[in-house]
């Protein structure tokens, strides 16, 4: 009985194909909150903490929630912890850490304490990996309740992972990096993750006139 269902199911499916229809993953069909998270950063960052959703909860040292200041109106968004987030807890501290905290007080001019820092995922991939689109998934209620409960005018996506999950485009960082993108109740920019102009100086000189629309976006605010 059972396989006879699941072969008229099968030929159902066969039909839609030829009609047209293609297949979608449901996990990218997810709510992009999910409502039984609490409405406050520091129950958010305990249920966090306790987090076993993913695989990358049996590897991780620490989660690392993100960190700064609530009330702000700026956000930036990277990929997930590396080695020394895991090992502090702390988004952002490594080396790619200290190039984002010297672009945020040497060119926005604000002390990094006064912005808000968070990633995709929570915790470190194996390797510094990036994360699978079944653990960014998992994790990014998290991230969108952050940004919920921040409610910031400007996130900065840090490189493709961070642009390609909050927006759902796969364009490639370098076509869409510096564009502001309305995301109805903030302006998304994606610009170059750190880590990436570590290894590659030269693309310095675009994020600086990333930073310089960012700041004066600000300004405006
Ligand atoms: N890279 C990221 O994307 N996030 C961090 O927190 C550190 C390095």
């Amino acid at each position: 009985m059972n396989r006879l269902y699941n072969a008229l199911q099968l030929k159902r499916l066969y039909q839609l194909k030829q009609l047209g229809f293609r297949y979608v993953p449901l996990v990218e069909k997810r709510p992009s909150t999910e409502p039984s998270l609490p409405h406050d950063l520091k129950a958010l960052e305990q249920i966090v903490s306790q987090c076993q959703l993913c695989g990358l909860s049996k590897t991780r040292t620490k989660t690392v929630f993100g960190e700064g200041n609530p009330y702000t109106d700026i956000m930036f968004v990277g990929e997930g912890p590396g080695a020394q987030e895991d090992a502090t807890g702390r988004p952002f501290v490594g080396r790619a850490g200290e190039l984002l905290t010297k672009m945020i007080e040497n060119v926005l001019e604000v002390p990094r304490e006064s912005v808000y820092i968070a990633n995709i995922v929570k915790c470190r991939p194996p390797k510094n990996r990036v994360p699978t689109p079944e653990e960014a998934y998992t994790c990014i209620p998290y991230l969108k309740k952050q940004i919920e409960l921040v409610q910031p005018h400007i996130i900065v996506a840090l490189g493709a992972t961070a642009y390609h999950y909050l927006t759902g485009d796969k364009t490639g960082i370098t076509k869409v990096r510096g564009e502001l993108i309305d995301m109805g109740s903030y302006q998304l920019i994606p610009t170059y993750h750190p880590s990436y102009l570590l290894r590659n100086p030269s693309a310095k000189k675009e994020v600086y006139q990333d930073l310089l629309k960012i700041k004066r976006l600000l300004c405006e605010n």
